[in-house]
Order: C-alpha cells, then sequence, then structure tokens
C-alpha cells in the first residue's frame, strides 16, 4: 500500500512542499509552510479518506436561537388545520387525490384567498390552460383574485419566470407528473422526470423561503404515483379523500414536518367551490337519526389513520328448538363466538335461542380486536331492544374472563371520533382524553351490560 504523504502548505502563497523547510522556496517568506492532512495518495484513500480535502462546516448547539417559523394562514381555517396552522414560508407540501376530486378547486381557491391578502401567490397548471383555470376561477367566483396564472411544463421556464418577478410567497404547481426538467432525459411524468423536476422545484422553493404546493397523481390504489421519494422530498404530504358519488371530502396530512398528521379538515364540494364544514357531524350523521337498537359506533384505525364504522347486530328469537345460526359480515366468526361466550359465561346474557347475525356497515373488514366491546355492546343492544346513545364511540379489547383492555391509539381514535360530532365514549379505564368527548370507563364487560339495560 502506498505510504499517506503529508504536505506542507505555505500560508502566505499557497505553494506546496513535500517536506518541511523554514523558508518558502516560492515567496521567500520565512516560518509560512505548515503541515497538512496527508495528501491522497492512492485512488483507495481517494475514496475512503473523508477526512481531508473538504470544507469545514461550523457546527451549531441545539441550544441556538431559531425562530419559529412564521406560518402564513390561507384564510380556509379547514385547510389550516390540516396542515397544522398555516403554510410555513419554504415549506414544500404535497397534494394528491383520485382524478376529480377537487384538487385543483381546492388550491386555486386557496391561492385566491392568500393573493386578496396580498401575499404574492403563482399558479402554474401543466394541465390546463390558462383559460380554463380562468373559467374555473369565474364559476367559483373568484374571478377578480390577483393570482398569477401560467400554462407551463418546463421547470426552467418557471424558474426563470420566478426569478424575473421577483418571486412569491406561494407557487402551486398543478401537477408535478407534467412537469419537465432538461437537465436530464426522458418524457414527463417517468420517475427520473419526476424526481429531477421535484427536486428542482423544491430547491428554488427552500432558498428563497417560497412556499411551494405540488399536486400529484395517484395510482389506482390510492398512493401518490411516481417515486416513492417524492414524498420523503417534501416536507408536507396531504391527501384529499371523498367518495365522487358523495360531496364531503377530506383533507389529511400523512407527513407534516411541521405539525401533527392527526387533524382532518372537512370541505364539502358544491356548485360554487369547496365550502368548509367546520362541524361534519352535520354532514356524517345526517343518515343518523333516533338511535337504533342493534347498532354501535366504532374507532377503527386504517393503516394510521383513524375511520368510523357503524357495527350492527340483529338478533332473532327461535320458538323452535333448532341450532340457531351466527352469521358475521367483516368480522371474524369465531371472535363473534368467543364474544357471545363471554357474554353468557360472564355477564349471564345468554343467546342460546336467538339467531345472530353481524356486520360491518359498509362493507368494511374489521380484524382490530379493540372493536370487541363494540361488537359486545351491538349484540347486547339487538337482544334488549335498547339502543345505545347515536353520538357515543364504542371502544376496548374483550379478555376471557370478561376484563376490558386498553387499546392501541386511542388518543388518535377519540380525537376523530370529537372531529366528527361524537360526543360520548366507552372505553377502558387508563385513557384520557381533551378534546371535549364525555368519557364512561368500564373495567369489566359485566358493567357495560348493566350499563345498556338500565340495570
Ligand atoms: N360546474 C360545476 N358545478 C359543480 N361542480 C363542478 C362543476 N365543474 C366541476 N365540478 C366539480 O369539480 C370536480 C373537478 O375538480 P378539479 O378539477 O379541481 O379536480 P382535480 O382533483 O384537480 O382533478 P384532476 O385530477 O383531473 O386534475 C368535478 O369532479 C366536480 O365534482
Ligand atoms: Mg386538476
Amino acid at each position: 500500500m502506498a505510504k499517506p504523504k503529508t504536505r506542507y502548505v505555505c500560508q502566505s502563497c499557497g505553494s506546496v512542499a513535500s517536506r518541511w523547510q523554514g523558508q518558502c522556496t516560492d515567496c521567500s517568506e520565512w516560518n509560512t509552510l505548515v503541515q497538512e492532512s496527508a495528501e491522497v495518495s492512492s485512488i483507495f484513500a481517494a475514496k475512503h479518506n473523508l477526512q481531508g480535502g473538504g470544507r469545514v462546516i461550523p457546527l451549531v448547539g441545539l441550544d441556538h436561537p431559531v425562530a419559529l417559523p412564521e406560518r402564513i394562514s390561507t384564510g380556509i381555517a379547514e385547510f389550516d388545520r390540516a396542515i397544522g396552522g398555516g403554510i410555513v414560508p419554504g415549506s414544500a407540501m404535497l397534494v394528491g387525490g383520485d382524478p376529480g376530486i377537487g384538487k385543483s378547486t381546492l388550491l386555486l381557491q386557496v391561492c385566491a384567498d392568500l393573493a386578496a391578502k396580498g401575499r404574492g401567490v403563482i399558479y402554474v397548471s401543466g394541465e390546463e390552460s390558462a383559460e380554463q383555470v380562468r373559467l374555473r376561477a369565474v364559476r367559483l367566483g373568484l374571478g377578480k383574485a390577483p393570482v398569477r396564472l401560467a400554462s407551463a411544463t418546463s421547470v426552467r421556464d418557471i424558474l426563470t419566470t420566478l426569478g424575473d418577478n421577483g418571486g412569491a410567497d406561494l407557487l402551486v404547481i398543478d401537477s408535478i407528473q407534467t412537469m419537465h426538467s432538461d437537465l436530464i432525459e426522458g418524457a414527463p411524468g417517468t420517475v427520473s422526470q419526476v424526481r429531477a423536476s421535484a427536486q428542482e422545484l423544491v430547491r428554488f422553493a427552500k432558498e428563497h423561503g417560497t412556499a411551494l404546493i405540488l399536486v400529484g397523481h395517484v395510482t389506482k390504489d390510492g398512493t401518490i404515483a411516481g417515486p416513492r421519494v417524492l414524498e420523503h422530498m417534501v416536507d408536507t404530504v396531504l391527501s384529499f379523500e371523498g367518495e365522487r358519488s358523495h360531496q364531503y371530502r377530506i383533507l389529511r396530512a400523512m407527513k407534516n414536518r411541521f405539525g401533527g398528521t392527526d387533524e382532518i379538515g372537512v370541505f364539502a364540494m358544491e356548485g360554487q367551490g369547496l365550502t368548509e364544514v367546520p362541524n361534519p357531524s352535520a354532514l356524517f350523521l345526517t343518515h343518523r337519526g333516533e338511535p337504533v337498537s342493534g347498532t354501535s359506533v366504532f374507532p377503527a384505525i386504517e393503516g394510521s389513520r383513524p375511520v368510523l364504522v357503524e357495527i350492527q347486530a340483529l338478533t332473532v328469537r327461535l320458538a323452535t328448538g333448532a341450532t340457531p345460526r351466527r352469521a358475521a359480515v367483516g368480522w371474524d366468526s369465531g371472535r363473534l363466538a368467543m364474544i357471545l361466550a363471554v357474554l353468557e359465561a360472564r355477564c349471564g346474557v345468554s343467546f342460546a335461542t336467538a339467531e345472530v347475525y353481524l356486520n360491518v356497515a359498509g362493507g368494511y373488514r374489521l380484524s382490530d380486536p379493540a372493536a370487541d366491546l363494540a361488537v359486545a355492546a351491538a349484540l347486547v343492544s339487538a337482544l334488549s331492544e335498547r339502543p345505545i346513545a347515536s353520538e357515543c364511540v364504542v371502544l376496548g379489547e374483550i379478555a376471557l374472563s370478561g376484563e376490558i383492555r386498553p387499546v392501541a391509539h386511542a388518543g388518535l381514535r377519540l380525537k376523530e371520533a370529537a372531529k366528527l360530532g361524537f360526543e360520548k365514549a366507552w372505553l377502558p379505564k387508563g385513557i384520557d382524553c381533551d378534546d371535549g368527548v364525555q368519557l364512561t370507563r368500564f373495567t369489566n364487560l359485566r358493567e357495560v351490560v348493566d350499563h345498556i339495560l338500565g340495570r
């Protein structure tokens, strides 16, 4: 192996000598030669010795004073809530959602609100002509907002335009899949193009303090199309969801470097655009009128997201001595048998002469044991024909002893329930909630049965 060489550099003229000497041979200064880190002497060392040849980066401590990022409020409270309290200057956001769900509509409304407040806003559409965007703005009653529009797909053109116009507070790119960077080969929408375009736009945003919102297409299974790395490159990933046949839409943060991801923003799609729904229970619970016996609501967790599902039970008394049927849709039949057994053995509620049907509404499949208590409550309610209050959610795992055990993510579930207008919760001991939900805690299934039966 080649011996690492030490080099001596003259601090006056910069000339390099292989050994120390009192006077620099180039500038004739005395005592200016200083030993520097070993010169890279082989290809191996060039690759592996990283302790020389670089710039020294100043290191700072954690206690270095920093100002909290000032957030720009958009004036759309549900949007601000979902992103953690407003747009952070210099941050990059990615908004994904099914085709036609209303991404362009939402962002145009955000742009118009910010522009009306005197912020510099640029909206670049790669999918629609400026004329089309203007038509949408007129339909939404935003025709007068001072948003600057462009229809472009070249990242270089967009960034040059921004530089020429003195930057902007907010830049919206609709969508990143239509953008094209001339730094690399390939058609727009390919993995490498999407990555390169996003990288350039994000770098510009960070350097200039411009907030950047990218619209991203989603694939069939709902993930954002293109490279997964796109989600790592941005600070916030938002998903705009909803059934197109229903009018409500939910904006949810999947990742947020500047806030939590447990808040959602709820909107309704109407002729004049998206309107905020500050009290979503009005939308979600319209079909839940008078309380019906045999139903309970369970706050499920789907991936990292809470989803409220309704559990329905029906019992039919059999006059004959035939073996009663047990049928479960969306719930494990073995677990249903277990809950029925615990109800009979520990609480004295017998289903021996009744047929039992259990259904999880909306074709949803539940495998979370935290739904045990909601299933048991629905069963007892069906058998006794005593309804459970319709503004109540039920959660808890049931042990064979009849004990009610704690569940994971209880805080997240209760937060979602509160957001959707639920006021009460039945749950195991040891869970706190500061979202204004009235908690009734149980340690044993027998207490729940007594509660439903009014004993
Ligand atoms: N004249 C109208 N009246 C009422 N609603 C309309 C009208 N025009 C469009 N919409 C609604 O707006 C939706 C389209 O919104 P938008 O173009 O913002 O969606 P998008 O998510 O940007 O779609 P894409 O992925 O195609 O860009 C339609 O699905 C429809 O619900
Ligand atoms: Mg669009």
